[in-house]
Formats: structure tokens, C-alpha cells, sequence
């Protein structure tokens, strides 16, 4: 535990805002492995790079070869990962970037934690930031038929311990932002979506 740190104030969102022209926003998909959260998410990164607006993917299986390179699959580990990827997230977004992050994140609590952690601000940066869930909802049947990289398969040989939906739970969102079928839309079809919301709420003005 740190203790005497003392927080040095920099510029307040809205100032960086004003000047970068950009409203800094977090974009948190979840969902089952294979349930196309990555896809997604990597198109839409695409598609707002290309408006001319910075927008950085944090991935799942990307931010393990890392910064959570000592975390495993346990319910703790997933925990501490959504905590440290929720906090870099909310880093993104006060300096005015999209974050977009693509984890299962598969506990409600933790995706809601991370929710008021941009709602409430830390010291210095007591502004709100936009939170936006994402929730890529496909039945544990189609991802299963997917998977793409084998890994249902192991895990129903008993090969993965823990994997979600097989041996560990996924807690689907009650009350998303966004939901999105993915078994039911293209790729185009779902940033389409995503991005009309966002225009809608003034996010991208
Ligand atoms: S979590 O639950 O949010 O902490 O998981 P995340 O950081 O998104 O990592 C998920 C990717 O790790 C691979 N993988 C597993 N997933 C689920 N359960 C177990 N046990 C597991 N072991 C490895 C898998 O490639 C996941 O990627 P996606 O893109 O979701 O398929």
C-alpha cells in the first residue's frame, strides 16, 4: 500500500478538451471468448482513426503479453486485471482519446467498479468521463462453433481450467449502453450502431 503520495494537479478534462478538440471516452466491450468483441472493436478503432479521432484498443489476450503478464484466470486475477485495465482505460480517456477496451470482463462488479471510476474521478481529476458498455452477446452455443482458436475445445477436454461460460461464470450485463447480437449483425452493421450512439450523445462533436 503507497502512502505519502500527494496528487499533482494537471490540466482538468474539460481544458484538455478544449484544446485537443476531442472528448476523451472509454468503450468497454464484454462478452463470451469468440463472441466478436475484438473484431469489433478493432473495426471500430479503424473506423474513428480514420475520422481523424485518437482511439487506442486495449485486448484481452494483447495487454497479457504485459502489463497483466503475472495474471492468470482465477476469479482474483480477473478481478485485478479489470481494476488495472479500467484505471489505464480512464488514463486514455482524460487525455482525450477513445479507449476501447476488449476483455470478457465477466463479473458485473468489476464493470461497474470500473464504471464509477470514470464517474467519479480521482483526485484532480474530479471531472466525469464517458463510460459506454458494449455488451456482444451471442449464445454460448455459436461461440462455441467458432472458436476460433481451439480454446472451447480444450477447455471442454478439461485441457483449460476456468475458462467462462464452460467452468467459470460470465454475468451478463442488465442494463448496457449497447447490445449488440453479434450472430445477428456484420462487423459494419454493429460499429454502425456504435457509432451512431456516440454521435448521438455528442461524443463525437
Ligand atoms: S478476463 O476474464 O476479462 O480477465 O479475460 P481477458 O483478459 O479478456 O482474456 C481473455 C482471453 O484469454 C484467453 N483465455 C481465456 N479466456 C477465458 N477463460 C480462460 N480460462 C482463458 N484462458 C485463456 C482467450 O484467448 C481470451 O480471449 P478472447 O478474445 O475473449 O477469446
Amino acid at each position: 500500500m503507497a502512502t505519502n503520495i500527494t496528487w499533482h494537479p494537471s490540466l482538468t478534462h474539460s481544458e484538455r478538451r478544449q484544446l485537443r478538440k476531442q472528448q476523451g471516452i472509454t468503450i468497454w466491450f464484454t462478452g463470451l471468448s469468440a463472441s466478436g468483441k475484438s473484431t469489433i472493436a478493432t473495426a471500430l478503432e479503424q473506423h474513428l482513426l480514420h475520422l481523424g479521432r485518437t482511439a487506442y484498443r486495449l485486448d484481452g489476450d494483447n495487454v497479457r503479453f504485459g502489463l497483466n503478464k503475472d495474471l492468470g484466470f482465477s476469479e482474483k486475477d480477473r478481478n485485478e486485471n479489470i481494476r488495472r485495465i479500467a484505471e489505464v482505460a480512464k488514463l486514455f480517456a482524460d487525455s482525450c482519446s477513445v479507449a476501447i477496451t476488449s476483455f470478457i470482463s465477466p463479473y458485473r462488479a468489476d464493470r461497474d467498479a470500473a464504471r464509477q471510476l470514470h464517474n467519479a474521478g480521482a483526485p484532480g481529476m474530479a471531472e466525469p468521463l464517458p463510460f459506454v458498455e458494449v455488451f456482444v452477446d451471442v449464445p454460448i452455443e455459436v461461440a462455441e462453433q467458432r472458436d476460433p482458436k481451439g480454446l472451447y475445445k480444450k477447455a471442454r477436454a478439461g485441457e483449460i481450467k476456468e475458462f467462462t461460460g464452460i467452468s467459470a461464470p460470465y454475468e451478463a450485463p442488465e442494463n448496457p449502453e449497447i447490445h449488440l447480437r453479434s450472430d445477428q449483425l456484420s462487423v459494419e452493421e454493429a460499429v454502425v450502431k456504435i457509432v451512431k450512439y456516440l454521435e448521438e450523445k455528442g461524443y463525437l462533436s
